[in-house]
């Protein structure tokens, strides 16, 4: 027998009904008005949305970076993703530096046997050697249709031009979409050191290490090489005017490129919240940074003009108040053991976070939580605002990322023959985000207090249940790896 979702309104990318949802199995089998119940479980929708599993393309789980590891894994980010209606995201396995692509997916491999929601995979490649370059066809058939460059920090994970254009091409002829991290990493190389010799350590002075002409400029560079390659280019975590603008000509050129924002650059500012009173800048530090209000309302322009195609959340999180136990002698002697086990063994130990940047911002891990909150916040302030419609709402946080990085119609879209992964949304609900009903591993979050009205109640995951109000029935394991498709829609 099936489950049966009686007397919701679907939301779709492209219409709201209201029409009864039958699923059999791990897919969706019928859609249509009063469907029988003939003994299938039935869930009451009255009064609820039922929208496609949010997708979340751009997460770093357990990403090593700044010197520590981010918070959340396959297990505690899974969790807090589903209980904020995301059932499905695309976590960047990093090629370590002067190994192969297959060394990178083997360490992001063991981390996904514990995942309790659905992932892919996007390949960041820090170092494209020919053996390199060879590996990228096999990527390919193994579901992995997407290459990330880094075009900023310099002697971490930054390639040259040499390299992006490469990888570009070799993009282009196997059907592959590239993924930028647009900002000049060499100009930040130059101004960073010159702000700390001035005296200027502070968090906040991490913005002006990187100006918004540094992200438009890269991202010009990037879409120009989209224009000259035909590969289609995907700019993640876009934030200000001149980058948009230079996406927005790219578009109008003809260009196969596309964008994404992620919820924080909607909200947050350098006044308000990088430039907070002693070190509580801490928390807002990510690249590129935070910007302005002015950049917010360029943001949702974006949004409403289809200049950007997608919001996700750069999920990378790290303790405000890390660097607790003796993290120092563990590292030593690892043992195999990981973070989270590490912060098990006691309550108070902690890895290190955010504090290793105190008296230099340079060295404050880049990244913040949200991986939780996306959808609430963007329903409160899209839709509820007026900002956006329901239907646009879903198309931006569930179907294109889905159609983009080829998982469309298997994800991203309720109708028959589509994984049933299904949020049933009460838009009446209302409920205060904090870190004190978080899930995600954090002490802080930044919509600290906010009240949103608007909620996921019950959450599915091909056919099986997650989350039922406060309760979670997901199991270690039970996320799929979802094997992605190349030669991808632009749109
Ligand atoms: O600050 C950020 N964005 N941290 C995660 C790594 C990245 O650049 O996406
Ligand atoms: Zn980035
Ligand atoms: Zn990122």
């Amino acid at each position: 027998m099936g489950t049966l979702f009686k007397n919701g309104t679907v939301i779709t990318a492209s219409e709201m009904i209201k029409a009864d949802v039958l699923v059999e199995g791990e897919t969706i089998s019928l859609l249509g008005k009063d469907i029988a119940p003939d003994g299938h479980e039935v869930v009451d929708c009255t009064d609820k949305y039922l929208m496609p599993g949010g997708i979340d393309v751009h997460t770093h789980l357990e990403l090593p970076f700044g010197g520590t590891v981010s918070n959340d894994d396959f297990n505690t980010g899974h969790k807090a993703a589903a209980f904020g209606g995301t059932t499905s995201h695309i976590d960047f396995v990093i090629q370590p530096v002067g190994k192969s692509l297959e060394d990178g997916l083997k360490i992001w491999r063991e981390k996904s046997k514990q995942a309790q929601i659905d992932y892919g995979y996007h390949m960041a490649i820090t170092d494209l050697r020919p053996e390199v370059m060879e590996e990228i066809p096999g990527l390919v058939d193994q579901g992995i249709t997407s290459l990330k460059l880094f075009m900023a920090y310099k002697n971490v994970f930054q390639v040259d031009d040499t390299t992006l254009f490469k990888a570009m091409q070799i993009a282009e002829e196997n059907g592959m979409i590239v993924m930028v991290h647009a900002e000049n990493g060499d100009v930040e190389a130059t101004l960073t050191p010159e702000l700390l010799a001035a005296g200027n350590t502070a968090p906040q002075y991490h913005a002006s290490s990187r100006p918004p002409e540094i992200e438009g400029e890269a991202t010009n560079r990037a879409v120009v090489m989209s224009g000259l390659t035909g590969c289609p280019l995907y700019v993640v975590h876009m934030t200000c005017e001149s980058s948009i603008d230079a996406l927005r000509r790219g578009r109008a050129a003809g260009y196969p490129v596309m964008g994404e924002s992620c919820t924080q650059y909607f909200f947050l500012t350098v006044d308000d919240h990088l430039a907070a009173p002693g070190f509580e800048g801490a928390k807002y530090v990510c690249s590129p940074p935070i910007r302005t209000t002015h950049d917010h309302q360029v943001l949702w322009q974006a949004l409403k003009d289809s200049t950007l195609q997608a919001v996700s959340t750069d999920h990378c999180n790290f303790w405000y108040d890390g660097g607790k136990g003796p993290w120092q002698e563990w590292l030593d002697e690892r043992g195999g053991l990981s973070w989270v086990e590490y912060e098990q063994q006691d309550p108070s130990y902690r890895r290190p976070g955010k504090e290793l940047g105190v008296g230099n911002f340079a060295k404050i891990p880049n990244g913040m939580p949200g991986l939780e909150e996306r959808m609430m916040v963007m329903w409160e302030h899209g839709v509820n605002a007026g900002r956006i419609s329901p239907t646009r709402f879903v198309e931006l946080l569930c179907t294109n990322p889905a159609k983009i990085f080829g998982m469309y119609p298997r994800k991203g879209t309720i109708s028959v023959g589509s994984d049933a992964d299904i949020v049933v949304w009460d838009p009446e609900l209302e409920y205060t985000l904090s870190v004190d009903n978080t899930h995600m591993l954090t002490d802080y979050i930044v919509y600290e207090g906010w009240k949103v009205k608007g909620k996921p109640v019950k959450v599915y995951q091909r056919g099986k249940k997650l989350v039922d109000g406060d309760e979670w029935f997901g199991k270690n394991g039970e996320g799929c790896y979802i094997p992605r498709q190349a030669h991808a829609p632009v749109i």
